[in-house]
């Protein structure tokens, strides 16, 4: 089968299309034939191998040589203790662990996998998982009046969140950069703020802020915050992240305020809920591009480069 490897961390150009033999599932595994796959933020770090936590299990090396987590497609084969799942099923699902998804078959355990809806598409199904998760988690305190602000709202976890909030009641405003403003606005944010003109942390406070790419200090998301007010993030520089959950943690309690890394549940328990919004027609799924396995660089640096708005999906 056509695989897109990695060997070392780096630019897109580490990546090639490999012949590699089709995996065997393990007693627990399932083997996927994929249809599509949905680029996140977390395959460019752990293609770059930058911020730190891109190395998670391979210090000096990839501990996995195809990337892609976010998986759809139709169940090839079973392991002998597979019970739930049979050849033909169509299923989706964020494989983390294992990842293999930039490939024609995945290997994924048969917990990470569940049913896909019909009446969404294989793609449309690939971009939930791990972005649905996110934004669920991280909106769950947006409610009627709060001020909700998310940093990063124009890419796939902010364009999911930016709707979740608003329905909820808050008034939202997107942060991003200013080729995102108009997407932010079409998704109901009622505000936006283009990063590279305005620091959000200096204008009116909020009472939630969701930050995906946090790389500021613990000072300025006090400052950004109502007294009582709560501060999330789920990415961004290591030393930021290692900050927030150090200094965050006793300045926000010493001042009031809520400053947090948002350790994000995955998996189906998590993200079902909020596909079930999706096929609702609750929640709208912006693809901005597909792209082939053999265009799985140019899919990946379109996302880790930030010219996204929201999903970006590969389809082998
Ligand atoms: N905490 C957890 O448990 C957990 C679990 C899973 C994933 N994660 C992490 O969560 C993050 C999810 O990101 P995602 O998939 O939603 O990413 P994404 O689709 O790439 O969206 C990020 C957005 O932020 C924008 N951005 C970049 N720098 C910015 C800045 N300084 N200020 C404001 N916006 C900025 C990007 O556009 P531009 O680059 O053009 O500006 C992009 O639109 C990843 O870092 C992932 O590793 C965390």
């Amino acid at each position: 089968m056509k695989a897109v490897v990695y060997d070392r961390y780096g630019s897109p150009d580490v990546l090639r299309v490999a012949d590699v033999p089709v995996p065997s599932p393990g007693p627990d595994q399932v083997l996927v034939k994929v249809s599509a796959t949905s680029v996140n933020l977390s395959d460019w770090e752990c293609l770059l191998g930058s911020p730190m936590y891109g190395r998670i299990g391979g210090l000096r090396r990839p501990a996995r040589r195809v990337l892609g987590s976010d998986i759809a497609g139709v169940v090839e084969a079973v392991g002998s203790g597979v019970t739930r799942l049979s050849p033909g099923d169509e299923v989706y699902g964020d494989n983390l662990d294992l990842k293999g998804g930039f490939a024609e078959y995945a290997l994924a355990p048969e917990s990470a996998l569940v049913h896909k809806p019909e009446s969404l598409t294989f793609a449309e199904a690939s971009t939930l998982p791990q972005a649905g998760a996110i934004a669920l988690q991280g909106t769950a305190a947006a409610g009627p009046g709060r001020r909700v602000l998310i940093n990063g709202a124009g890419g796939g976890s902010g364009a999911f969140a930016i709707q979740l909030a608003k329905q909820a009641g808050a008034h939202v405003t997107g942060v991003d950069n200013g080729g995102k403003l108009e997407f932010m606005r079409s998704l109901g944010a009622d505000e936006v703020i283009d990063y590279t003109q305005q620091d959000y942390t200096r204008g009116d406070p909020y009472d939630l802020v969701l930050d995906l790419v946090a790389y500021r200090s613990v000072f300025a998301y006090r400052r950004a915050l109502t007294r009582g007010g709560s501060y999330y993030c789920v990415g961004g520089t290591s030393r930021s992240l290692l900050r927030v959950a150090t200094v965050g943690f006793i300045v926000g309690a010493l001042t009031g305020r809520r400053l947090r890394v948002l350790v994000v549940k995955l998996g189906p328990a998590a993200f079902e809920p909020f596909a079930e919004r999706c096929v609702a027609g609750d929640v709208q799924i912006h693809i901005d591009r597909t792209f082939t396995l053999e265009e799985t660089a140019p899919a990946l640096a379109h996302v880790g480069e930030g010219r996204a708005l929201g999903k970006v999906v590969v389809q082998p």
